[in-house]
């Protein structure tokens, strides 16, 4: 990591903040990422300056950029997602940001850019919440999702790392991810395309790889199912991830499949989670390749039980149907499966302070 410079936010007044009454009626029903709060936070990179500089938070406002700076041609972007969530006495709790701000890195690292001092990727998030906080949606199942990111911000045509970048975090007020809740959904296997190749940038969380995943995602679409699920680029046989979200297989002698880090998906937070649960229930998981085949011949069988789709936004979903060129199997009822729910309701408990939370995950702001 590098140091971590002190840097001051310089707060920036904001003129106009959205009234009370129209901010309660944006909320009240937000869907996913369609709303946003009133400010804004943003950090300034220059190597020529020594790195980070000028952090300040103000209204939330467009952004300037010369039509030579790097990330409109080169896409040298990386971002994160989070949330921050209300307990019943009223604070803002996050969940395991450490780990976002580990993995801002990770992909930072991947994409050449700066790294960002984990301090400051915390701290950015407090000065958020500090002024925008009344954003939260009452609804259960409400949250605040954070979105940090940074782009390459030099203006030249050249191809190289850039040497100036921005850093700003946004904040949308979201309620579920998929328009049906927790209720199961229904998955495209593509046989057309793949998200990530080894020694591509499948393991970082960064814009090209969502890019990619837009027309296969509409295919998906157009064949009546919500999420795309990818296979390796090398055999097209063994299962990745979908869009969006890590998968778990559960079998019904209790054991849990789920694919391995091989470095063509993203390292889900909530998947690593889920793996720590899960062991801590006594279950067996293993990360460990699981053919596409063998999902289909294993669902069939009734060898495979539940399968489900992990992430921030995602929470934990259930997958009932998978269709695809060739194929279309049910997996147990179609609906919700027994670990599956246990699991989720463990999983929100924590992150919104209602059960225990023995591994402090949790981050209080
Ligand atoms: N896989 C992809 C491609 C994602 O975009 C996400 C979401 O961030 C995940 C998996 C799940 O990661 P996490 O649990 O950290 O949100
Ligand atoms: C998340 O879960 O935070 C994601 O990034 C998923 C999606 C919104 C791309």
């Amino acid at each position: 990591m590098a140091d971590a410079p002190a840097l001051d936010f310089q707060a920036i007044p904001h003129p106009a903040p959205v009234p009370g009454e129209t901010r309660r009626q944006a909320i009240a029903d937000p869907g996913f990422g369609t709303v946003f709060t009133d400010h804004m936070v943003v950090l300034d990179y220059d190597e020529a300056k020594g790195g980070w500089h000028s952090a300040r938070l103000g209204p939330r406002e467009a952004i300037a950029l010369d039509p030579a700076a790097a990330v409109l041609h080169y896409a040298q972007e990386i971002f994160e997602g989070l949330k921050a969530y209300r307990h019943d006495d009223g604070s803002l709790a996050l969940f395991r940001p450490e780990q976002n701000a580990r993995r801002f890195n990770a992909s930072a690292r991947r994409m050449a850019m700066p790294e960002l001092p984990e301090e400051l990727f915390i701290e950015s998030i407090r000065q958020l919440m500090a002024v925008d906080r009344d954003w939260m949606p009452d609804a259960e199942g409400g949250s605040l999702y954070l979105r940090p990111f940074m782009f390459a911000s030099e203006a030249f045509l050249g191809v190289r790392p850039a040497k100036q970048y921005k850093f700003v975090l946004i904040c949308s007020p979201v309620g579920a991810y998929f328009k049906g809740g927790a209720k199961a959904v229904k998955i495209w296997v593509s046989s057309d395309y793949v998200r990530a190749a080894p020694g591509g940038t499948g393991a970082a969380k960064t814009g090209g790889n969502y890019a990619a995943s837009l027309v296969p995602q509409a295919q998906g679409i157009a064949n009546g199912c919500d999420q795309v699920v990818f296979l390796d680029a090398v055999e097209k046989k063994w299962i990745e991830e979908l869009g969006g979200m890590n998968l778990f297989f559960v079998m019904d002698d209790g054991s849990v499949v789920t694919p391995p880090l091989t470095g063509t998906i993203l390292p889900g937070i909530t998947r690593d989670s889920l793996i720590h649960l899960l062991r801590e229930e006594g279950l067996d998981v293993r990360e460990e390749p699981y053919s596409i085949d063998q999902w289909e011949s294993d669902a069939t069988s009734g060898r495979l039980v539940e399968t489900l789709a992990c992430g921030t936004a995602a929470v934990v979903t259930p997958v009932g149907r998978v269709v695809g060129e060739d194929r279309d199997f049910t997996i147990g009822s179609g609906s919700a499966g027994q670990i599956t729910t246990k699991l989720r309701e463990r999983l929100v408990g924590i992150q919104r302070g209602t059960v225990a939370d023995p591994a402090d995950w949790v981050m209080r702001l």
